[in-house]
């Protein structure tokens, strides 16, 4: 799909050793000075941080090109490139383990001063795979990599198929992808040609493999590549542009997780040997907001989540999974919500398996219905209403029942359970994959029931640990963390059933619960990797950082 943002890129130039404006063509090119000279240069006042961690100001880029804005407006933005920085001094994989940096300097003529602007800290994380940005030519160039080819034991692809034959196996998501109504939504566009800095890390995803037959991206691999990269960035504050006290993190579905998590978990010493084994910066790896589109979280308790949520609604192919076992991690699910003891929001009262759909119609589906048709013309309003007598219109609000809105979303995507498979043939198998071992169980229903052939009595002793080091709610639910951030965007597609709708909103009763700053709305109709308000974002951006600057 072509990308809407860049209309035209005029100049894409480096030079070599030597600083100075350089004129190519009639444009004025700054020369990307010798990196070495500079780095030693900037290394003095570097304090702890070693050598190769030190940000390079000069190191730079000059790029121009035509994005467009939110409102679909075109502007001419001259901006700084810096690329594939390795984000850490003991690389695993420098391909993965580096970001770039954009800057603005200048936008439809006009300069600009993005020396204090807030950071957009874009992951282009997509299904735990690795992601990359170092082949990137400009701005929102970074991607998923390494798709599965599909050998013996070849981990399935991100979405439809990664409980095994549910679906087409096409890729919905990953690369930062979102969609608009089939346009194709970046982050890191956007925010640029609002002027806002725009850093974007690579990671390390589940399906890397080293000589060795190593899987060295499995949990919790990509988000100690994704802290270390933060704190690569706040032990450069005043060497790299951006205010790095406002860092906001976004990213979808895997990546949305991830986002979460990192908001979630800023600075918790749960990581410190992984990060210190890579040689992160010795910074902080705290942030101040995070944007989480469709997060794919919560992994340990998705199975009975999703039986809750999707349970009897049928296949693609006609055909209802097991119902003995969605009951069985319906029942799951049940016991681990009253667990939470999270309160639903705005006043909704203890939140539990029973009443959790009275809480999503009422809190979120509902009222998102009633945006969507107010924003309809009478005559398309009318043609929807005809076409979905589920749904009643007063002319004011929707209403509908819950077995209506199921019916109306239609078939699940995924097979029963729908990520710790029983036959390990789901991504998150994968992600909880460890040394030689390409995919392991991660709760201890589907090892009782595995039939891969597994020999294993009990979950490996490190998988509760990992579960820890990757799940938000670990960080909100009981000891609160402190560090976490406090401002917080999600977004969730009604018709998405790559997990249970109960996902996000558990993530957003439990901060909400904690008073942090939630805005959380699910876009009615649309299905997984939607972002149909992208300019809201950038806005709430300005908003939360500005609020609170001093
Ligand atoms: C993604 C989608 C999934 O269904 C899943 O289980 C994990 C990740 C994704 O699109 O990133």
């Amino acid at each position: 799909m072509k990308h809407r943002a860049v209309k035209r890129r005029s100049v894409v130039l480096g030079i070599g050793a030597g600083a100075g404006a350089v004129a190519v063509g009639g444009i004025t090119l700054n020369a990307q000075a010798s990196t070495t000279a500079s780095t030693a240069a900037a290394s003095t006042s570097a304090g702890s941080t070693p050598d190769s961690l030190v940000f390079d100001p000069d190191a730079y880029t000059e790029l121009t090109a035509t994005l467009t804005d939110a409102d679909g407006a075109d502007h001419e933005v001259t901006y700084h490139f810096w690329k594939a920085l390795t984000y850490v001094a003991k690389p695993v994989d420098e391909k993965y383990q580096s970001l770039n940096v954009n800057v603005p300097v200048k936008i439809d003529g006009k300069k600009v001063d993005a020396s204090r602007a807030p950071i957009l800290f874009a992951n282009s994380v997509g299904g735990y795979m690795p992601s990359s940005v170092a082949d990137a030519t400009g701005v929102g160039g970074g991607g998923m990599t390494g798709m599965p080819t599909g050998g013996a034991s070849g981990s399935p692809a991100p979405t439809a198929s990664s409980s095994g034959g549910t679906g087409t196996g096409e890729v919905q998501s990953g690369g930062n992808a979102m969609v608009n109504g089939g346009e194709m939504v970046s982050l890191p566009k956007l925010a640029l040609v609002a002027g806002y800095v725009v850093v974007e890390p690579g990671a390390r995803g589940r399906t890397l493999k080293n000589s060795a037959g190593e899987w060295y991206g499995t949990a919790p691999a990509a988000i100690v590549d994704l802290k270390a990269a933060v704190r690569y960035v706040r032990a450069n504050k005043g060497r790299i542009p951006g205010d790095t006290a406002r860092i906001v993190s976004c990213g979808v579905s895997a990546g949305g997780a991830l986002s979460a998590l990192l908001g979630a978990s800023g600075d918790s010493p749960l990581y410190d040997t992984h990060l210190k084994e890579i040689g992160a910066a010795d910074a902080s790896d705290a942030i101040f907001a995070s944007g989480d589109w469709c997060p794919i979280t919560d992994l340990e308790h998705a199975d009975g989540a999703y039986e809750w949520n999707w349970g009897s609604n049928e296949l693609s192919t006609g055909k209802q999974v097991d119902q003995t076992v969605s009951k069985q991690l319906r029942a799951q699910f049940a016991e681990y919500q009253a667990g939470l003891k999270l309160r639903g929001r705005d006043g909704f009262g203890p939140l539990t398996a029973r009443n959790y759909d009275d809480y999503l119609l009422k809190q979120y589906l509902q009222p998102s219905a009633t945006t969507y048709l107010k924003s309809l013309s009478d005559s398309a309003r009318t043609d929807y209403l005809a076409a979905n007598p589920f749904l009643t219109w007063d002319g004011e609000q929707a209403t509908f029942t819950w077995a209506g809105f199921l019916a109306h979303v239609g078939a699940r995507k995924k097979t029963v359970p729908a990520f710790d498979a029983f036959d390990l043939s789901a991504g998150e198998n994968n992600e909880f994959g460890a040394g030689t071992t390409e995919a392991r169980h991660f709760t201890a229903y589907s090892l009782k029931h595995d039939t891969s052939g597994t020999t294993a009595k009990r979950l490996a002793a490190d998988i509760p640990e990992q579960l820890r080091l990757m799940n938000p709610m670990h960080f909100l639910v009981g000891k609160a963390n402190p560090q976490r951030a406090r401002h917080w965007w999600i977004r969730l597609g009604t018709k998405d059933s790559d997990t249970s709708l109960t996902v996000s909103a558990n993530l957003a009763a439990a901060l909400a619960g904690l008073g942090d700053d939630v805005d959380h709305r699910y876009y009615w109709d649309q299905g997984h990797g939607a972002n149909t308000d992208p300019g809201d974002f950038i806005a709430w951006i300005a908003k939360v950082c500005g609020a609170t600057r001093k």
